[in-house]
């Protein structure tokens, strides 16, 4: 197959290109208009590295009211997304072989794109035991987390990073300290005191960063954070990084797209954890972006039927719905209207690092690498309509925004796996 004149996004910068595509690898790169056969007229589109996605919840087993591994990954290529990594909190949670050997069956059964899941970091999420780790790791299992929440031991956390790297894997750090979360559902603020919604301070996180850096170091093993929020964790991560303490991080477009301001209306979509915080907050969260305190950008996924989002906000479930937005919200803020990453280094933060940190194989787009491409129109103006998301998950902040940067096609393995007419 051939693709035929796009602008393509390599590591060092973008080029207008014919890529060939064969036995589901990049076979050939050439000047456009050289490459001769069956294929795509892409001019006037981007082609990036197939998207990849470290920090989603595709809710199977237990939750299927909220998502499946078919309707999950669906989204995913519909955002863009060739790889996704899923989070452990199903039910059962995937903390023995038998879960990590179902998810993977089932998404090569009606799955979309690649997946791969990642397993819990103690038995049941309860912070008592450590999961059968290397059971996992045989499975398939790429990484470790109890996402949700913290290992509230800090000991056993470090038995975790040890277990971890003598299989090879790393642990993701969900930072949360919960006695000081517990009953909390916002960031505690001019905003929480407005709505009289309860609030949790940014130490919530920031203790729990730097408990996870701190154990790091000590113990001279990697750890990557998730979701990072804080001006003040990004500098923790920031510092941690400049004494060479080995560690990895990422944010979500939530959390450089919007404030708190964004709860002032109730609206329980606002609701995610942890909370979205102030302006210093995102400015930070930018900053950490361009410098390469944070490595990459991840959804943090997570639907939720409107049974469980429709409500008080008290009592509303956390998260977002992000993958079939996270791309144009990215390029939009990032590229388009900031100018503070160029288009490899989007596409660094949204392919090639996550590919590096969980060890996939893709990532660029170079001779002999996996056929995995997401087709772009970035000058294609749009509005964010939850009720045209293909993910059973509506829960979006951002429904009725105006971002840039359309998915036009997405190629896993060389196979278009989306399309969108
Ligand atoms: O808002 C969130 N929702 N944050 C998390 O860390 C977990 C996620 C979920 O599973 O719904």
């Amino acid at each position: 197959m051939i693709f035929r004149g796009a602008d393509v996004v390599f590591r060092d910068g973008v080029r207008q290109c014919d890529l060939r595509t064969e036995n589901g690898k990049i076979a050939e790169i050439a000047p456009a208009g050289t490459l001769e056969g069956e294929g795509w007229d892409l001019a006037g589109r981007t082609v990036f590295p197939g998207l990849i996605d470290m920090h989603v919840h595709l809710r199977e087993p237990g939750f299927e009211k909220k998502e499946t591994i078919e309707t999950g990954t669906m989204s995913a290529v519909k955002g863009g997304f060739t790889q996704i990594c899923c989070m452990p909190n199903t039910k059962p949670v995937v903390d023995n072989k038998v879960v990590v050997t179902y998810i993977k069956a089932r998404a090569k059964e009606v799955g979309h794109c690649k997946v791969h899941p990642i397993g819990a970091i103690t038995e049941g999420q309860r912070g008592e035991t450590l999961a059968a780790i290397g059971g996992m790791k045989a499975a398939g299992a790429v990484a470790l987390s109890e996402d949700g929440k913290s290992v509230r031991n800090a000991s056993l956390m470090a038995s975790a990073m040890l277990y971890a790297a003598d299989f090879g894997l790393k642990c993701l750090c969900h930072c949360e300290d919960a006695s000081l979360t517990e009953g909390k559902v916002v960031h505690e603020g001019y905003y929480s005191t407005r709505t009289g919604l309860k609030g949790s301070i940014r130490a919530a996180e920031d203790i729990l960063i730097a408990r996870e850096l701190c154990l790091a170091e000590s113990l001279g093993l990697p750890v990557h954070i998730c979701h990072v929020s804080t001006y003040s964790g990004v500098q923790l991560i920031r510092e941690a990084k400049a004494r060479g303490v080995q560690v990895t991080a990422e944010t979500c477009p939530h959390y450089f797209t919007l404030t708190d301001e964004a709860i002032q209306d109730f609206d329980p979509d606002t609701k995610v954890n942890p909370p979205l915080r102030e302006e210093r907050d995102r400015l930070a969260v930018e900053q950490g972006l361009k410098d390469g305190t944070l490595d990459c950008i991840a959804s943090d996924h997570a639907p939720h039927h409107e049974d469980d989002k429709n409500v008080e906000y008290d009592l509303a479930a956390f998260g977002i719905s992000g993958l079939e937005t996270s791309f144009a919200l990215s390029y939009t803020e990032l590229v388009k209207k900031t100018g503070l990453l160029t288009l490899p280094a989007l596409a660094a933060k949204m392919s090639a690092n996550p590919a590096k940190i969980v060890g996939l194989a893709g990532g660029e787009i170079a001779v002999g690498a996996p056929a995995d491409l997401t087709v772009v129109d970035l000058g294609e103006k749009w509005t964010v309509n939850p009720a045209k998301f293909v993910s059973k998950g509506k829960n979006t902040p951002f429904k009725g925004m105006e971002v840039y940067g359309r998915v036009k096609m997405t190629v896993v393995d060389g196979e278009i796996k989306y399309r969108e007419d």
